[in-house]
This record gives C-alpha cells, structure tokens and sequence, in this order.
C-alpha cells in the first residue's frame, strides 16, 4: 500500500517536472515582423520574422521591363534554428539560369541590388 502511493507521488512528480520542461510549441510561434513593398514595375521584397526565430526573405527583380522576355529574377532565404539550437539558413535564386539553392550570397542585402531597383523600391 505505502508502495504503491510512494510510486504515484513520484510519478506526478515526474509529470510535473516534465510539464515544467519548455516546449517550444512550433504550432504556437507567431509573425512577430512582416514588411512588405512592391513598385508599379513589380519588383518586390518581402520579409517575416516569427517567435520561435523562423526568418524568411525574398526580393524579385523584374528583368527586361517591357521587353517580350520580361520576368522576375527571385532571390531569398529562409532560416530557423534547428534541434541542436544552431542558425541554419538557406539561400535560393531563381534567375533564367534555373533555381539554385545554396550559400554564397550570404551577404545579400538590398544594397546588393542595382541602385535602379533600389531607387524605384524606395520611390
Ligand atoms: C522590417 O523592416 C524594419 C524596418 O526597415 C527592419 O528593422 C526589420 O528588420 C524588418 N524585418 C524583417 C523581418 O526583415
């Protein structure tokens, strides 16, 4: 009888313990940053931030305005911490040379882009 209400005691401790424990609900996590501009020509940057740290970017560059091979060129990133609680971020293009993904344009700001984007997204 002792015995068995010594393992319930310990078995809600343990269930309290393990309710005490942070649980990073990813379901929960919300938009806490999300801006967003295009011009007439429609370029466009976009950006989010969430709360379990979910960061996404991307700009389109429309490419050979009014020509009959007019189309967006697509560059971006996303990034999220990963179970180790390490940074992890992703970088893709979508250009006429196809969709690559990988890291080289680690540095990619707005500033990156031809001041005549620039000009036209700031107005
Ligand atoms: C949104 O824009 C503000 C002001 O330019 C900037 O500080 C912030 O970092 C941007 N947020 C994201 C998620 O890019």
């Amino acid at each position: 009888m002792t015995g068995t209400v010594l393992k319930i005691v310990i078995l809600h401790i343990f269930i309290a313990v393990v309710n005490s424990a942070p649980i990073k609900d990813e379901s929960l996590a919300e938009i806490i940053e999300n801006n967003y501009t295009i011009d007439a020509k429609g370029n466009y940057v976009f950006s989010f931030k969430t709360t379990n740290d979910l960061i996404r970017y991307e700009e389109g560059i429309v490419v050979n305005s009014g020509e009959p091979n007019e189309h967006i060129e697509v560059y971006g990133y996303y990034s999220y911490i990963n179970d180790a609680g390490e940074p992890v971020r992703v970088d893709y293009s979508a250009t006429e040379e196809g969709y690559k993904i990988g890291d080289e344009q680690k540095d990619m700001t707005i500033s990156a882009l031809p001041q005549s984007v620039v000009a036209s997204l700031v107005g």
